[in-house]
């Protein structure tokens, strides 16, 4: 099948009670990775890629590998999305290249590092949901600021600079229409997230369901959401590398942002880690080992088994054939009649 919008995905998700993982690509292997946890597990899913990840593949090599998963497994609806664009123009060249659905993150200047103001977040998010729509494409935006850098985008600091304000999320929602909503919940890019385990303190799952109380037809994205398991990291460290002892978000405090609006999680840190671990693994053991495949089938497998993992803890697996996914065209005129309407003013009128 094409690749299908994520609107629908998302949609699709709310209905089922469940939630979507997002997982970032860059090449060939992580891209098929993903594909075969999603056959193996029958999830729908989100794939995902940032500005650097389409610099460092370039962006028609990139294009072109989705087109084959979607050919090669047409039975899993999938949605490619741009992740973390930081300008109208970036979300505009994924359109026209085919992604089917754009994060603008407007919560940053186009640097991808100064915060911006609220009024400039609505307006550079509201031209592009106006952009985005017209042309069936699905639109996530962000309130509030996640801390960490990821890929050369972020703000750096603790997730706690800049904590989503409830308030503006509401005003974000009904001025922009965007279909999902980034949320800033204490959370950070990359590995190092919380020096222990999470609790209330640092991971703001209170201010989450409060906006899912305030905005329940907006889907919740969670981003920074690896779970940085120490057998991952273990195994990192046993063949040779240098991680710090480190704690991500717990996936029981996914599933309860699950419960309450939460539709797509971003996850990139961990397959990063089990492919790390399995190449320095096989090169570690086998010193005298060269050929690229011995290393990248194993990193394939390992960065498989954590995807499918995930598929079946945010209850997406089995769902692959709940729907019919519609064209992007269809995408369209739901957007233009109305009937796919966010804005909390407008939205009950469908
Ligand atoms: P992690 O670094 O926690 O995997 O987060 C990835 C992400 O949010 C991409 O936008």
């Amino acid at each position: 099948m094409p690749l299908v919008s994520m609107r629908q995905l998302l949609d699709e998700a709310a209905k089922g009670g469940y939630g979507v993982g997002a997982f970032n690509v860059n090449n060939m292997e992580q891209i098929q990775a993903i594909m075969e946890a999603a056959r193996a597990t029958q999830s729908p899913v989100i794939v995902q890629a940032s500005r650097g990840a389409r610099q460092y593949s370039q962006d028609n090599f990139l294009y072109h590998l989705m087109l084959a998963a979607a050919e090669l497994y047409p039975e899993i609806p999938v949605a490619m999305h741009q992740d973390h664009g930081n300008s109208f123009e970036t979300c505009k060249s994924a359109i026209a290249l085919g992604f089917t659905s754009v994060m603008m993150d407007g919560s940053l200047k186009a640097d991808g590092k100064t915060p911006t103001d609220f009024e400039e977040n609505v307006e550079v998010t509201r031209k592009v949901v106006e952009y985005a729509h017209e042309r069936g494409v699905t639109v996530e935006g962000e309130i509030g600021v996640l801390g960490g850098i990821e890929d050369g985008h972020g703000a750096g600091g603790t997730g706690l600079e800049h904590v989503t304000d409830p308030d503006q999320a509401v005003e974000f929602a009904e001025r922009t229409g965007v279909d999902a909503l980034a949320i800033a919940i204490g959370t950070s890019h990359g590995a190092y997230k919380f020096s222990k385990k999470p609790d209330g303190s640092v991971l703001k799952m209170d201010i989450l369901i409060e906006i899912h109380k305030r905005l329940p037809r907006t889907h919740l994205v969670m981003h920074g959401s690896s779970s940085v398991p120490k057998d991952l990291q273990d195994i990192v460290n046993k063949y040779g590398g240098h991680l710090k002892e480190t704690w991500g978000v717990p996936v029981e405090e996914i599933q309860l942002g699950i419960q309450h609006g939460v539709r797509k999680i971003n996850v990139d840190t961990d397959n990063r880690l089990a492919i790390t671990g399995a190449i320095r693994k096989v090169l570690f053991e086998n010193p005298e080992k060269f050929d690229p495949r011995d290393y990248n089938k194993p990193a394939r497998e390992a960065m498989q088994k954590v995807v499918a993992e995930r598929m079946t803890q945010f209850g997406q697996a089995g769902h692959a054939g709940d729907y019919t996914p519609k064209t992007i065209e269809e995408m369209r005129e739901g957007y233009l009649d109305g009937t796919l309407e966010t804005r909390p003013s407008l939205a009950g009128a469908h």
